[in-house]
């Protein structure tokens, strides 16, 4: 097992520039994690202000439920609002199975509540995996490492991260994607994305804006693949289009070379903000 490392936080100055928090001001951090955002938003709205952070593994809290949790903190509507996603430096080695480079139970979600991806994979056919796989994973080699999975599981039941990334590695051929990235990555990514339902969390918290926010608020998002980045350009283009809001990034906003050679999380992140009107 390697050790769970600190969370740096990322494109941490373009995030704060973005949101530009002012005194007194209210903002949510729907995914706090580390708490790197909302300690710099802390710091912005200082003690006249108030920041709420909300966490599905730490808090219990998900941010596609904000409109529902500001009710029954009797809170109002924020100024702004900052969505890290995905999952957080700490969490890998942290004992759910967020990551094949340490050997941990086959968990993959936030919410200790949520079912496991132990039971999900005992639970689907070969042909929903593959579908999965290849919908949330992009990986062309789906059908044949939903198959190697099924046939394995029918031995012995799956539990561990180790034996998953195993059996994917086994499924696809020597050189895959001539070794740029683990054969196990995109597979991976896949059942996080279907357990913790990711992109339905994303979308909803897209739907809730206008509802969380004032008008005038400020609202950031980091993504960290295609998939979740073009739910946030689609979304902020319709509303947009329907006098809602007003996108402040025409292209995503990316970390620079400095950053990335310091935080190589940092590599794939793309910041999207909007204003609301
Ligand atoms: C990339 S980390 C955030 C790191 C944080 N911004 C920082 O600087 O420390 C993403 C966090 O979001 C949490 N998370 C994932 N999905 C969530 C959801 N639907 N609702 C709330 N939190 C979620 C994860 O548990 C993880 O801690």
């Amino acid at each position: 097992m390697i050790p769970n490392s600190k969370h740096v936080p990322v494109l941490l100055d373009e995030v704060i520039k973005v949101l530009d928090p002012k005194p007194g001001e209210f903002f949510i951090d729907g995914t706090a994690g580390a708490e790197g955002h909302t300690a710099a938003l802390r710091e912005k709205v200082g003690l006249t202000g108030h920041v709420l952070g909300i966490d599905w593994e730490k808090t219990g809290e998900n941010y596609a439920d904000l409109p529902a949790i500001l009710e029954s903190k009797k809170l109002h509507k924020a100024d702004g609002l900052i969505l890290d996603l995905g999952f957080s430096s700490e969490q890998i080695g942290g004992g759910r199975g967020f990551s094949f480079q340490s050997d941990e139970p086959l968990i993959m979600t936030y919410s200790a509540t949520s079912k496991s991806v132990q039971e999900i994979l005992k639970e689907l056919s070969e042909a929903e995996l593959t579908k999965i796989i290849s919908e949330f994973g992009e990986e062309s080699y789906a059908p044949k490492i939903a198959k190697a999975i099924k046939a394995a599981g029918r031995k012995k039941s799956i539990e561990t991260t180790k034996q998953l990334a195993e059996i994917v590695k086994a499924a696809v051929p020597e050189n895959y994607e001539r070794g740029r990235i683990h054969p196990a990555t995109r597979t991976f990514q896949a059942l996080r994305i279907y357990a913790n339902r990711e992109l339905e969390n994303l979308q909803q918290a897209l739907n809730n804006l206008e509802t969380i926010l004032k008008p005038g608020a400020r609202v950031a998002i980091i993504s960290f693949h295609s998939l979740e980045d073009r739910i946030v350009k689609n979304s902020f283009r319709d509303l947009e289009k329907s006098g809602k809001l007003k996108t402040l990034t025409k292209k995503p906003i990316i970390a620079t070379n400095p950053e990335i050679m310091t935080n190589p999380r940092s590599r794939s992140a793309k910041l999207r903000a909007a204003q609301l009107i």
